[in-house]
């Protein structure tokens, strides 16, 4: 659960939000829409920790995995797919590890990692990937293309 209460947040001299009280329940899809500069990626760098409160409290899970996409892409080398993949950094936090281990022929890391692994589902991770994808209009061709 992600709880707001009447929180405050001010940035460079301005007032994004003031009194604003919100909760989002576990499960619910949320959208937040609003004209250019009014705080949505504030909120979010708030939600990062990056950000702090002026006022009020917000509360979310002191254990929680946050995938996101940043709002300006740098042109990169890399498919669509994998920068889709490239938000769950547990997963390649852990794919990394898992090239190290083979690398070194550590027998009982490498079972370790992939059960770890199989515990975050990371072998669905390309299919659960593309799923994303899909549902926001990439072809197979743009998932694949850079
Ligand atoms: N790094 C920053 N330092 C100071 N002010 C910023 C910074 N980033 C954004 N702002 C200001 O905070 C306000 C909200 O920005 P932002 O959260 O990016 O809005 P949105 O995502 O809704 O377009 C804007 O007025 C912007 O000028
Ligand atoms: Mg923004």
């Amino acid at each position: 659960m992600i709880i707001f209460s009447d929180i405050q947040l001010l940035r460079g001299g301005k007032v994004l939000l003031d009194h604003t009280s919100a909760t989002i329940h576990p499960g619910d899809k949320v959208g937040l829409v609003g004209k250019n500069g009014c705080g949505k990626s504030s909120l979010f760098a708030l939600l990062r920790d990056e950000l702090h409160l002026d006022g009020g409290s917000c509360q979310f899970p002191s254990s929680w995995q946050v995938a996101w996409v940043a709002q300006e892409t740098p042109a990169l080398e890399r498919t669509a797919l994998e920068y889709v993949i490239d938000g769950d950094r547990e997963y390649r936090d852990l794919e990394g590890q898992l090239h190290v281990a083979e690398a070194a022929d550590d027998g009982h890391r490498v079972a370790d990692l992939h059960d770890k692994l199989a515990a975050i589902g990371g072998y669905s991770i390309k299919a659960r990937a593309a799923e994303l994808l899909d549902g926001l209009g990439f072809s197979q061709e743009q998932m694949a293309g850079t």
